[in-house]
């Protein structure tokens, strides 16, 4: 008889917790778990967590609230709390929600296989919280030979993140993320190549190269290797790997030599995540962003020079501590003079050990919610403005899968300057190139059909 046995996992937040996630997967099935989809037929459920604003959390622990009812029911179900809100909260979380049997910080998933037998052992808690500066991320994890049940790998077969890098130094004052993955750690060159290796062997055509500040990769840490642009080149040089995309990067940290790599490495898409946060160099400053507003426009007039075509995307916060009218204003302002592909924005939340949680002169929620809607009204008809200039072009589409269950032959796919095109065709599989002609800009979309 099998003594396989279930596990459930829920993803909250970024890319990399979306790879943690995936990571624990495979660890996990060393003992005898197997991803399910279904809730209720799980033996063991892993949370991994998000807190990186205070809404990410609040989702958290309203799963958590389900989970304790689903225990009710299922007293021998094991309940893994996992990311950021592990890392944050620690000893407390068990402590004031019993139902919570392991809490493993973001350093700690490599644990979790012994964490989860002492458990089912000892029917006690765990908490694993370490949380050091010299910690070494692990050797990669080879994907396990054929997946049985679908998992989230499976979603998308011909395109991964790897992680680079974990950790951040940047103190950016409203930031939770110093606090939850601790210092900068970079991971060897030589392991990040030869994972990719392995990957493009499997069939993967599409990587992006994960870490909380991609431009500082090798900073810190002796990588046997050098700097991102050199790790960018060694990559490309991968065959099947047909696209380099990373994330995220902070503009203090945006050298030329890496602005020549998108000329450079023609693998590398001319696409370009660069969070400005805001557009006025006072909260610029209170945010401890340690770049200007002109220094930061200097490095995107010189990206564009280089590559008249790179979209470039950015997150913004509105209703930091202090934030004027005025202050406000810049940011519109900013939109306008970059007209960006996207922009993710956000309402300034507080968040634990983040120092702008002591800062005075809160932005009222009223006045917040009406900036944020304010803003994301008028990035929205710049997006739209920007796909309506791609209508009657053809564009290079890598296909991604069905965009609908329901009707057959809708399909879609982005381009490698990220933008999402939806198509209908037959008999495509996901990871094939394909040429779009574009006859319709939708607002987060494109829209088109197979060009001959
Ligand atoms: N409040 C609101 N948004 C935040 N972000 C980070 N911390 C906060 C916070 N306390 C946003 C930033 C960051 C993105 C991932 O989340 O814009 O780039
Ligand atoms: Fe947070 Fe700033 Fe580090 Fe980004 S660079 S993770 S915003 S502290």
């Amino acid at each position: 008889m099998s003594t396989e046995k279930l596990v459930y996992i829920e993803t909250f937040g970024c890319q990399m917790n979306e790879r943690d996630s995936e990571i624990m997967e495979q660890l996990l099935r060393q003992v005898d778990y197997l991803p399910t989809r279904e809730l209720s037929r799980a033996d063991l459920v892993v949370v991994n967590t998000c807190s990186i604003r205070a809404k990410a959390e609040q989702k958290v622990y309203s799963l958590l609230g389900r989970l304790k009812k689903i225990k009710d029911g299922k007293p021998g179900l094991i309940i893994t709390v996992a990311g950021c809100v592990a890392q944050q909260e620690g000893e407390r979380l068990p402590a004031r929600m019993p139902q919570v049997d392991i809490v493993v910080g973001t350093q700690n998933i490599y644990r979790l296989p012994s964490l989860i037998k002492e458990v089912e052992a000892k029917r006690c808690s765990r908490v694993a919280v370490d949380l050091s500066p010299s910690f070494v991320i692990p050797r990669h994890l080879p994907s396990p030979p054929g997946a049985v049940v679908a998992s989230a790998s499976e979603k998308r077969p011909f395109k991964k993140f790897v992680t680079i890098m974990q950790g951040c130094n940047n103190f950016c004052t409203y930031c939770v993320v110093p606090h939850t993955r601790g210092r900068e750690v970079s991971r060897d060159m030589d392991d990040i190549l030869s994972e990719i290796q392995d990957l493009a062997g499997q069939g993967i055509k599409e990587v992006t190269l994960l870490g909380q500040n991609v431009n500082s990769y090798g900073k810190t840490s002796d990588t046997a290797g050098g700097r991102f642009p050199e790790l960018l080149r060694k990559v490309a040089e991968i065959d099947g790997i047909q696209r380099i995309r990373f994330t995220t990067s902070h503009p203090k940290d945006l050298s030329d030599e890496l602005m020549r790599c998108f000329v450079e490495v023609d693998k590398l898409c001319p696409s370009f995540h660069l969070p400005v946060q805001s557009g006025s160099n006072r909260v610029l400053k209170m945010m401890n962003r340690r770049y200007t507003i002109e220094s930061y426009l200097d490095k995107v007039e010189a990206l564009r020079k280089m590559l008249p075509e790179i979209s470039l995307t950015t997150d913004i916060i509105v209703g930091f501590p202090g934030e004027t009218d005025e202050d406000f204003s810049a940011t519109m302002e900013l939109l306008e003079q970059v007209r960006y592909h996207g922009a993710f924005s956000f309402k300034y939340s507080d968040r634990p050990l983040a120092k702008s949680t002591d800062f005075a002169d809160k932005v009222p929620e009223d006045v917040k919610s009406a900036r944020l809607a304010r803003l994301q009204d008028r990035q929205d008809q710049i997006n739209l403005e920007l796909h309506q200039q791609h209508v009657g072009s053809c564009l290079t589409v890598m296909v991604e899968g069905r965009s609908s269950k329901t009707s057959r032959g809708q399909w879609s796919g982005r381009t490698d300057t990220n933008h999402v095109v939806n198509f209908t065709a037959e008999g495509l599989q996901a990871g094939q190139m394909v040429k779009i002609r574009i006859e319709e800009a939708c607002l987060h979309s494109l829209r088109g059909s197979l060009a001959d």
